[in-house]
Parts: C-alpha cells; sequence; structure tokens
C-alpha cells in the first residue's frame, strides 16, 4: 500500500514529537511491505512567523490532497497576544472546519503498566478505566460568532454558540456505532437544565435511541459527568458531547489514566481522509528538550492506520510495541515511576520503532 501523509510538526514538542511517530510509520511500512510518504506542512505558530497566517492556502491544500494529515500540536506563549482570528489555534480550527471532520474521537484507556500513574485512589482504577469520547469538532460555540464591541463604555464580548439538528445527528450516530463495537453503553453529555443548544441535543439523541435499541443509553449533565469520571470512570464506554464539553471532558478523561501524553485522536468526516493528534498541546516549557512523550502521537499515527488506511494488523503491532516498551519499564518524565528507566523523546521513539521491526 503507498499512503501519501501531509505531515503537521506544529509549534512547542511538536517536531519531537512527530518525528518519533515517523520513525515508527517507516518501522510498520518495512515490516509490512508499506510505503509511506510525507510532506511537511507549516501550520500554527510557525506558519504565522514564516507566512503571516496560521493556516495559509498553500497548506490546506496540501492537506486535502493527502491521504491523511498527522499533527503534532499548535500554539505557544509568542503568539499568545495575537488577536483571536490569527493565533496558532486558529489554524487548527480552520483545519478542522476545511477537511470536514466533525467526529473527533478521544479513547482514554488505562493502560494496565501506568496504574501508578493515575491518580485515582486503587480501589478506583481497579474496577478499569476504559471509555471514548466521542467530541462534535466543528460546531457549537468554536464556530459562532465571536464579537467584542463597547456597549455604554465598557466592552462586552459574545460567543454564539450554535447547533443543528443534523450537526448532532451525524455525531450521534457515530457515538452509537462505536458503542456497537465496544460494550454497547452510550452516555449523552449535555446541559440541558441550562442550554436550548443541549435541550436540542438532548431531542435528537433520544431520536437516534430508538434506532439502536440494542445500545444502552443514557443522558448526563455535563457537571455531573466531570464529576464521576474521577469518582466511577468504570461506568463509561462511549462519552458523545458537543465540541467545547468535549474538549473540557477529554483533558480530565486522560488525566485519569495517568497522563495526557498518552492519549491520541483521531479526527473524521465522511471520507477515510482524517486528521490524527495528541489530544495535549505544545508543551512550551519543555519544548526542544527532547523530554516530551510521544506516545500520544505514536498511537495517533496507529489510530491513521486502523481508520484511515483500513490496516488493523499494523495498527495492533504499534499498539503492541508501546505496551512491550511500557512493560520493559521506559517511561518518558510525564510518567515516571520508581523502578523504570527514564529515556528522552527519541529514545521512546527508537525503541517502540524497534519492537515494530522485531
Ligand atoms: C484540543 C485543543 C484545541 C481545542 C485547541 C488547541 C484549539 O485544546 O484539541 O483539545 O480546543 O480543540
Ligand atoms: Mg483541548
Amino acid at each position: 500500500m503507498e499512503k501519501h501523509i501531509a505531515v503537521i510538526p506544529g509549534d512547542g514538542i511538536g517536531p519531537e514529537i512527530v518525528n518519533q511517530a515517523l520513525k515508527v510509520l517507516d518501522a510498520v511500512g518495512a515490516k509490512y511491505a508499506h510505503t509511506f510518504t510525507y510532506e511537511e506542512v507549516d501550520m500554527g505558530g510557525v506558519a504565522i512567523d514564516k507566512w503571516g497566517e496560521p493556516l495559509p492556502q498553500a497548506m490546506l491544500e496540501k492537506c486535502l490532497a493527502s491521504d491523511s494529515v498527522l499533527l503534532g500540536a499548535v500554539g505557544g506563549p509568542k503568539w499568545d497576544t495575537l488577536p483571536g482570528d490569527r493565533r496558532p489555534e486558529k489554524g487548527l480550527l480552520a483545519l478542522r472546519k476545511a477537511m470536514g471532520l466533525y467526529s473527533n474521537l478521544r479513547p482514554a484507556k488505562l493502560w494496565p503498566q501506568l496504574r501508578e500513574a493515575s491518580p485515582l485512589k486503587d480501589a478506583i482504577v481497579e474496577q478499569g478505566i476504559d471509555f471514548v469520547v466521542v467530541r462534535e469538532l466543528i460546531g457549537g460555540v468554536y464556530f459562532g460568532q465571536h464579537r467584542t464591541e463597547t456597549v455604554h463604555g465598557q466592552q462586552v464580548a459574545t460567543d454564539v454558540m450554535p447547533y443543528s439538528e443534523e450537526e448532532i445527528r451525524r455525531i450521534g450516530h457515530i457515538a452509537f456505532q462505536a458503542a456497537r463495537k465496544r460494550r454497547g453503553k452510550v452516555t449523552s453529555v449535555d446541559k440541558a437544565n441550562v442550554l436550548d443548544t443541549s435541550r436540542l441535543w438532548r431531542k435528537v439523541m433520544h431520536q437516534l435511541q430508538a434506532e439502536y435499541p440494542d445500545v444502552t443509553y443514557q443522558d448526563m449533565l455535563v457537571d455531573n459527568a466531570a464529576m464521576q469520571i474521577v469518582r466511577c470512570p468504570s461506568q463509561f464506554d462511549v462519552i458523545v458531547t458537543e465540541n467545547m464539553f468535549g474538549d473540557i471532558l477529554s483533558d480530565e478523561a486522560s488525566m485519569v489514566t495517568g497522563s495526557i501524553g498518552m492519549i491520541p485522536s483521531s479526527s473524521l468526516g465522511e471520507g477515510t481522509r482524517g486528521l490524527y493528534e495528541p489530544i495535549h498541546g505544545s508543551a512550551p516549557d519543555i519544548a526542544g528538550q527532547d523530554k516530551a512523550n510521544p506516545i500520544g502521537t505514536i498511537l495517533s499515527a496507529a489510530m491513521m492506520l486502523l481508520y484511515s488506511f483500513d490496516l488493523p494488523q499494523e495498527a495492533a503491532a504499534v499498539e503492541q510495541a508501546v505496551a512491550q516498551v511500557l512493560g520493559d519499564g521506559l517511561r518518558t518524565g510525564d510518567s515516571m515511576a520508581p523502578g523504570c528507566t527514564l529515556v528522552s523523546c527519541s529514545q521512546m521513539g527508537d525503541a517502540i520503532a524497534a519492537r515494530i521491526g522485531s
């Protein structure tokens, strides 16, 4: 198989972690006789510095012409004072929108080897943590109107949060279908006691529920969900929620599994071309020090193999290689534990790539 991958290193630790994922993809290519070609794409702060905007049209076109896109992270303090529509994050949002990637999957799974790293009590962790956050990615307040105006001498800011039935329905289907392949349970998270968008969300989810009678379904308010994720995460299988709630809950979900550095994500729309990125940010405080955990990005590449290229065996090989290095006690600083061996970002990438080849 030959696949052309648009690679967006981005900012901060982005280039370091992406390089490790490419090592792993190359190892997969060598072992299973696939050819992966890469084309570097500037997006985020690096694109602002080079081209004056976070996602130049020519860069977007490279992504649209690829078979799939791999991203490190964007953003950093250097660009924090820019106006909202010129910030690095705007490039990422514009890319998600232009590629039509409404469906964002963020698996929160506790690796048994990392049990120690979870901040939760043993009694909670022992029940297991293995759920996926299905986040609506191109609607809601992220893409509603943003406005700051002066009213009676003071500034007033407004962010609009629109959702249409169709936007809710299509992400709902993704969640119910994901549940069928897992443990058959959907929790839809909203704020239906306050928000109109959530009341519509709930109504559409209930309509869908009738189409999936084999799936267990429950509604949960977002404040309660935030609490339940730390109180009893084992109750969740598939959480489906709107864009901003999903942003917040997926960070929380990652932390209970031990390290945000471990969590990959896939973003897909109607076709097979997706965007794959770790859910963490650009970590400017450790950028350039070869310290970051590349596993979230490496597992994102595994998700690309599975969802965009339909290569389940290759994806499983990457996950097994990650499990092996963790089993061997290799850790980057974020998940370091007593008795383990501290390795750099690039050593972690080498170790995982070597396990693929073996
Ligand atoms: C994420 C990030 C982004 C988001 C930022 C960088 C715009 O936090 O992917 O979770 O809010 O979607
Ligand atoms: Mg986030």
